[in-house]
Parts: structure tokens; C-alpha cells; sequence
């Protein structure tokens, strides 16, 4: 376990920090793998349309990767793209021995159906995770499911800051999406933790949250959860990245109201600087694992 900081007596879990750490461990493996004349691991990146918030990630993504020595390729489409077109560059990219990762950044407009997209994508080039080949794997806890990059970050956190404390423990997971809410239970149930979803139907959301030693936000709402449905001494992960205007400045919190929880928690994930690095230091993971699987 890392020393970190602690804010209002919860330590800070430095998403940067540990990210930083698996990038540079990622860098020595792919600089070995070079150097031994291997192919370089090559992942493309597809961003339609103009969404800001994607324009950043994407950048950040392809950053990364650079720093990591991966070979990125950034497809940049119009808004107004046609499926078909997608489509079309998909089955090239899954044909392309070159990219050993294919990620399409979402959401996508509203014209182009997702799933028909996320299915597109050769599963074994699919570094989100989000094909139901790779779905199904981590359902039935299959050791070679490519696992979406966000819950995984959160469990490599989880890892880092319980130990082997993990099993056990009652995750409540408040959000139910494809992306985070969903596989980040099932990466729990896996670490035989006790696994509570909630979301916006459901009753006695806040006494739920309360229950949790592990609280997991995923809901894109800012500064939902309050000091008052945290149980003292409990491991809040904030998966929110949120941008609001505070005395008239544009900042980025997170689904979690921070300065209060913090007081209560026992860890908590700052934003920005917690699960955000680490969700694309697992994109630079799985693309190394999906380039070993396609060199055999
Ligand atoms: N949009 C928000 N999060 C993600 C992610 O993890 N992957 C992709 N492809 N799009 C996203």
C-alpha cells in the first residue's frame, strides 16, 4: 500500500499516482517486447462528432498511449456520419494486423445505434470491454474477458487501498450502466464482496449507501451523494466527472459531494485526479493484453 495524503481525515486514493505507476510498468513491458522485435502494440481510436468532453478524453487517451510507447491512430468523423460508414471502418480496423485495440469514444450521436456499433468491434480487439463476448467472459469470470476500463480501475484502487481486506465486504454500486455500473458488480461479486445496486428507481437509496464499506458513484449527477449516506469509515470511489459553474468559474466535481464525505470516509477519490487516470491506464492494460492474445 502507497502512503497518501489525507484530506478532513479520509485518505486521498491517488488515482494519478497508482495510474502513473501501471503506465510506466506497461511502458517497460511494451519497450521489451520492441526491443525483442516484436510488432508494436497499435490501438485506434474512433471519435464521431464534436462532443467536447470526448474531444478531452480522446486526447488524453492518445496521450497516454504515446507515453507508454503504443502506437495510437485517431479516427476523427462528422457528427453526421452515416452508420454504414462506421461500420465500415470497423470491419477494416478489425481486419488491420497493425491495431491490436479498437475503442469508439462515447456516446455516439443519436442517428447511430451503439449496440450495433460495440458489436461490430472483433472482441478480441475489444479494449472496452463492451462487446457481450467480453461481457459474458467477466460474467462467468472467464481469466481472458477483456474488462470495461473504468470498474476495473476502481478495483485495482480498491486493491491498493483494502489489501486482502477486500472479500467480504458490501460494495453498494449506485448507477447501472453498460460502462461502469454494471461490470463494476460483477468485478466485485468476483472479489466475493457483497454487491448492492442501486439507481434512480430504486427506494431507500440514501439507507443503501449507508450500508456500504465500499460505495462506487456512477450516475453523472454532481455532488449527489452527501455526508449522510456515508457509513463512517467506508471507501468511496467517485466515478462522476461533472462540469459546473461556481462563482461564475467552470470547475469539475464529481457525483460525490467531496469536502463533506471526506470527513466521513475513511478513503476517498478526488475529482478530477481519481478514477479518471485510471480508467485510461486500464485502456493502455487491456491493449497490451489484447495484442498478447493476437500474437499468440
Ligand atoms: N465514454 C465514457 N466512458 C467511456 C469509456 O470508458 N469508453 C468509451 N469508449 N467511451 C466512453
Amino acid at each position: 500500500m502507497t502512503e497518501n495524503p489525507t484530506v478532513a481525515g479520509a485518505t486521498l486514493i491517488d488515482g494519478k499516482a497508482i495510474a502513473h505507476q501501471v503506465i510506466e510498468e506497461i511502458g517497460a513491458q511494451v519497450r521489451q517486447l520492441t526491443e525483442a522485435g516484436k510488432p508494436v502494440p497499435g490501438l485506434a481510436v474512433v471519435l464521431v462528432g464534436e462532443d467536447p468532453a470526448s474531444q478531452v478524453y480522446v486526447r488524453n487517451k492518445l496521450l497516454k498511449c504515446q507515453q507508454a510507447g503504443i502506437v495510437s491512430r485517431e479516427y476523427r468523423l462528422a457528427e453526421e456520419t452515416m452508420e454504414s460508414d462506421l461500420l465500415g471502418l470497423l470491419v477494416d480496423l478489425n481486419d488491420d494486423p497493425d491495431v491490436h485495440g479498437i475503442l469508439v469514444q462515447l456516446p455516439l450521436p443519436k442517428h447511430i445505434d451503439e449496440q450495433k456499433v460495440l458489436m461490430a468491434i472483433a472482441p478480441e480487439k475489444d479494449v472496452d470491454g463492451f462487446h457481450p463476448q467480453n461481457l459474458g467472459r467477466l460474467m462467468v469470470g472467464a481469466s481472458d474477458a477483456l474488462v470495461p476500463c473504468t470498474p476495473l480501475g476502481c478495483l485495482i484502487m480498491l486493491r491498493e487501498t483494502l489489501g486482502d481486506q477486500l472479500a467480504g465486504k458490501h460494495v453498494v454500486v449506485v448507477g447501472r450502466s453498460n460502462i461502469v455500473g454494471k461490470p463494476a458488480a460483477l468485478l466485485a461479486l468476483q472479489q466475493h464482496c457483497t454487491v448492492t445496486v442501486v439507481h434512480s428507481r430504486s427506494q431507500e437509496i440514501e439507507s443503501l449507501c449507508r450500508q456500504a464499506d465500499v460505495l462506487i458513484v456512477a450516475v453523472g449527477r454532481p455532488e449527489l451523494v452527501k455526508a449522510d449516506w456515508v457509513k463512517p469509515g467506508a471507501v468511496v470511489l467517485d466515478v462522476g466527472i461533472n462540469r459546473v459553474e461556481r462563482d461564475g468559474k467552470a470547475r469539475l466535481v464529481g457525483d460525490v459531494a467531496f469536502d463533506e464525505v471526506a470527513q466521513v470516509a475513511s478513503a476517498i477519490t478526488p475529482v478530477p485526479g481519481g478514477v479518471g487516470p485510471m480508467t485510461i491506464a486500464c485502456l493502455l492494460r487491456n491493449t497490451l493484453q489484447a495484442y498478447r492474445v493476437q500474437q499468440g
